[in-house]
């Protein structure tokens, strides 16, 4: 569940439940952060609240992330203004919008928000599960080396300006 800290004290918070896919990126993401993780059953508000930087991340089920994390955004109150938040996904897809609502809840509260990470996932249920499923071995070594680069331009751009204002 743990990683070493670096400069920036960070948080995955993350719902994966079908394939494990989002999970994957979430731990690729982690190391390179050397974040906390933690899943959305198991992330209260009083401990997001010891961490500068907090990813949130989930699959799509029917167009959406998971309820767990955009009740968890509904929850944020005004001392998160402070605090930078990036967002992530798998699915089957990967279409641009399933991460829009997510993303403007995060901005509505007022939070740093850094960006998004998405990517596709395995998914093997209805129709798919005949043929062995669809975007099979996804995530694969190029969305996680994509998913471990979107990690280090996040860890730069909050670095940066914490030194600057410092
Ligand atoms: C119940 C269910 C609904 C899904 N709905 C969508 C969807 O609307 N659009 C899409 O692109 N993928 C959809 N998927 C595929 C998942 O988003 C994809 O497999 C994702 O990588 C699952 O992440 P996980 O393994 O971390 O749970 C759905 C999967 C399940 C199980």
């Amino acid at each position: 569940m743990c990683y070493k800290k670096s400069m920036v004290n960070s948080i995955i918070v993350y719902f994966s439940y079908h394939r494990g896919n989002t999970s994957k990126i979430a731990h690729v993401i982690g190391r390179e952060l050397n974040s906390d993780i933690a899943r959305t059953k198991d992330a209260t508000l009083k401990n997001l609240k010891q961490y500068d930087l907090i990813g949130l991340g989930s699959g799509i089920y029917n167009g959406k992330p998971h309820k767990s994390i955009l009740e968890l955004v509904d929850k944020l109150d005004e001392s998160f203004k402070d605090k930078y938040f990036f967002i992530f996904c798998t699915s089957r897809k990967n279409q641009d919008c399933y991460l829009d609502e997510l993303e403007m809840k995060l901005k509505s509260k007022g939070v740093k928000y850094l960006g998004r990470f998405q990517t596709f996932g395995e998914y093997d249920r209805g129709i798919f599960k005949f043929f062995g499923g669809i975007n099979r071995g996804r995530p694969n070594i190029e969305d996680f080396q994509n998913a471990a680069l979107f990690a280090r331009k996040l860890k730069e751009m909050v670095e940066n300006e914490k030194l600057e204002n410092s």
